[in-house]
């Protein structure tokens, strides 16, 4: 590959061209501090490469997204959850001898060490499921002492995730915690341990089952968007898998990045409550005076369509038709979809709906509450942010990350004595 020149002033340097797999080209500047000195400017990364991953390939103008080289519409019809987590993690689809033991060390793992259960006695009903999650996923060390096993350490991840979601569900309402049984999916376990009762067993059905691990395949990994860049930048100074992916929940709450899709379900809830006013919401998505976004519209790097927004989207018509749910709000997000994408705003700056478009209709349907919608997401994000973490900290070469900067600040200036202070 034909190295990249750089003409500064009177000098020309040349740097390294690389090519990744899908022949995608990165100028190599990681010595151009000390070749040139100068750094490049990029505030929001949308154009620097951060490292080198063979995790996850997206294409944002054709719309694709593999795990692992494997299309995500495959996966999407044909894999469970647990076979994605492996296949993300250690790079291998398990084969049934290795899903057995998989699934069966998921299983047993599910349990909460019990002294973990008074935590949850102190956090306020109110308390939002993700400050809890992050807090409980950052505890775990202090009652799972470190075994210097990360395998270990990722099935506790893994396994206790889904427990500690559902157990926040379950104290949030002042119910008994339900416990996970060894005969059951992961998928529907978490079901059962959320809206099981001891006045009525529950069993979920093969379309709800399906339709939660769509929503958690969907969700496991894409490269390095916000939360899973604070996965990396975190381990990065060698802190444990569980602070690394604590700190990716806080990051992944934030309104613009996974708290979306419970903004969506409150903007279309909000349209039905003003009687459908699309044309209203599109306007101020449009008026730069006014802050709102069209919450589950654009993406910084999917320029056509996202492919999980199309899966979902079809999933949606499927499962409520399935499960005899009208839900009013599905044919809301349906026409604000058809009326944006008819509107040269949108069109021009190629926003399409993401994957929070259409995922809190699918929550809903399967009875996950608006405020869980964002904990649903970390949960199907926890095995991306697992592959990223190992990825790096297999890696040698990885040092730990620290950005430089363009002061902008005050220039030197002398220590004024408080009397002199204005
Ligand atoms: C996720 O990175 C990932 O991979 C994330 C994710 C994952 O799986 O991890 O895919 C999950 O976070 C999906 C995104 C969920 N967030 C939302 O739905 C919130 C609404 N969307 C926007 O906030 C926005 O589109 C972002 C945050 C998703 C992307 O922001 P960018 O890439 O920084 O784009 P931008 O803000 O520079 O927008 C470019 C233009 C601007 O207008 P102009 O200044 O050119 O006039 O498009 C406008 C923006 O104002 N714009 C929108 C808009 N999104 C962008 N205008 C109205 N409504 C929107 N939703």
């Amino acid at each position: 590959m034909q190295n990249a020149k750089l003409t500064l002033g009177e000098q020309t340097f040349e740097l390294p061209v690389l090519e990744g797999t899908e022949k995608e080209l990165a100028v190599d500047i990681s010595a151009l501090r000390t070749k040139t000195g100068h750094i490049t400017f990029d505030p929001g990364y949308g154009n620097t490469g951060s490292c080198k991953s063979e995790i996850t390939f997206i294409d944002g103008e054709r719309g694709i997204l593999r795990y692992r080289g494997y299309d995500i519409e495959d996966l999407a019809s044909q894999a469970t959850f647990p076979e994605v987590c492996h296949l993300l993690i250690y790079d291998k689809l398990p084969n049934r001898e290795e899903r057995a033991v998989w699934r069966k060390r998921l299983t047993q793992h599910s349990f909460v060490h019990e002294s973990m259960l008074n935590f949850f006695e102190h956090f306020p009903p109110t308390a939002h499921p993700m400050d809890v999650l992050s807090a409980m996923i950052a505890a775990l060390p202090a009652f799972y002492p470190d075994e210097n096993d990360i395998h270990l350490d990722i099935i506790r991840l893994l396994a206790k995730t889904k427990a500690l979601v559902a157990i926040a569900y379950k104290k949030s309402l002042g119910e008994p915690i339900v416990y996970p049984k060894t005969d059951h999916s992961y998928t529907a376990n978490f079901l059962r341990m959320m809206f099981a009762s001891p006045a009525e067993p529950y069993v979920c059905s093969k379309t709800q089952e399906d339709a939660l691990t769509l929503l958690l395949i969907l969700h496991a990994d894409h490269e390095q968007n916000c939360s899973t860049s604070t996965v990396r930048m975190v381990g990065s100074s060698h802190a444990s898998v569980y602070a690394s992916v604590s700190a990716g929940i806080s990051a992944l709450s934030g309104p613009l990045h996974g708290g979306a899709n419970q903004e969506v379900l409150e903007m279309l809830e909000a349209i039905r409550q003003e009687g459908g006013a699309t044309k209203k919401y599109i306007a101020r998505a449009k008026d730069k005076n006014d802050p709102f976004k069209l919450m589950g519209f654009g993406h910084r790097v999917y320029k056509n369509f996202d492919p999980r927004a199309k899966l979902l989207k079809k999933s949606c018509d499927a499962v409520l038709a399935e499960l005899h749910i009208d839900d009013p709000l599905l044919e809301i997000a349906k026409e604000l979809e058809e009326a944006a994408l008819k509107d040269s705003y949108f069109v021009e700056r190629k926003l399409f709906p993401n994957v929070d478009f259409y995922s809190g209709i699918l929550y809903r349907a399967l009875g996950i509450p608006t405020n869980m919608f964002t904990v649903m997401f970390a949960m199907g994000r926890m095995p991306g942010w697992i592959a990223h973490w190992k990825e790096m900290r297999d890696n040698p070469q990885e040092r730990i990350h620290r950005p430089r900067q363009l002061y902008v600040g005050n220039p030197q200036r002398p220590f004024p004595p408080i009397a002199e202070r204005k």
